[in-house]
């Protein structure tokens, strides 16, 4: 099977603070490949370095094999990558569709033809709206399109965010804390949609996750760093049964 996206031996310092130290991991085409680690253990410096938001010092990133270790944050896409934050990161006084459609624009053809309203732009146009109500379908949002985000709940905010990141059709998305803030509920559904748009759709999925519960219901395969290093990897069977991991994260819980 081939690696979408691979790290090797990445290290990220912040002045004195070694955020990662000597990185490495590997996200297989079509699978849910899960991050985790106790607080500062440097997952969302790593995610960062991933998704090309923070240059690393050392080590190399590559996407189907390629260097990209110099890309730019604004290649993402182009790699066929997209992402969401931890933080969420949406158009407020826009619709929920309007925030779909945003995420859509790289689909949108010839800008001249655009600007000019040809025949071509329209059914584009009309092309990207389809697409961008098929995946608020999929999303459960349908019933939201229309209301401006900031009014809805953070638990729909969230999935917003996640819909607008796939209407870029990316090969890969990545995901910062997608269940951070939400109640049991709105964890559970985006469970169910996380594992139905990579099914459905073959998108794959790199999810950094400091909640346990979540990476080991959804993810095929899982990577354990703290203090910035690599310390497990395996099946979610193998890393609920790690004695490194649950000292590591019984270690946060003592603390
Ligand atoms: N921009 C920054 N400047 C200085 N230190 C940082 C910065 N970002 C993260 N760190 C430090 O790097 C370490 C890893 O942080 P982070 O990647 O956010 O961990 P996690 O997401 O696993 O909680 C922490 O010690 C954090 O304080
Ligand atoms: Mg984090």
């Amino acid at each position: 099977m081939s690696n979408l996206l691979r790290c090797e031996c990445i290290s990220v310092n912040f002045g004195g603070v070694s955020a990662c130290n000597n990185i490495s991991l590997e996200v297989p085409e079509g699978k849910v490949v899960g991050l985790i680690g106790p607080n500062g253990a440097g997952k969302t410096t790593l995610f960062n370095v991933l998704s090309l938001f923070q240059m690393q010092d050392d080590g190399e990133l590559y996407y189907r094999d390629k260097p990209i270790t110099r890309s730019k944050p604004h290649h993402m896409v182009s790699h066929g990558m997209a992402r969401t934050f931890q933080n969420i990161n949406l158009f407020g006084e826009q619709s929920t569709l309007d925030n779909i459609l945003i995420g859509a624009h790289r689909h949108i053809g010839n800008p001249l033809a655009n600007i000019l309203s040809l025949p071509g732009a329209r059914s584009n146009e009309r092309a990207l709206r389809r697409r961008a109500l098929e995946i608020a379908e999929m999303l459960r949002l349908y019933d939201e399109l229309d209301k401006l985000v900031k009014h809805l709940p953070y638990g729909l905010q969230k999935r917003v965010e996640l819909a607008r990141a796939l209407a870029a059709q990316p090969e890969i998305i990545l995901l910062d804390e997608p269940v951070a803030g939400c109640n049991d509920e709105e964890t559970a559904q985006l469970e169910d949609i996380v594992r139905q748009f990579n099914r459905e759709m073959g998108v794959t999925i790199m999810l950094v996750e400091h909640d346990m519960s979540m990476v080991m219901k959804v993810c095929d395969y899982i990577y354990v760093i703290d203090f910035g290093t690599n310390l497990a990897e395996g099946t979610p069977e193998e890393i609920q049964k790690n004695p490194d991991v649950i000292a590591a994260y019984l270690g946060e819980a003592v603390e």
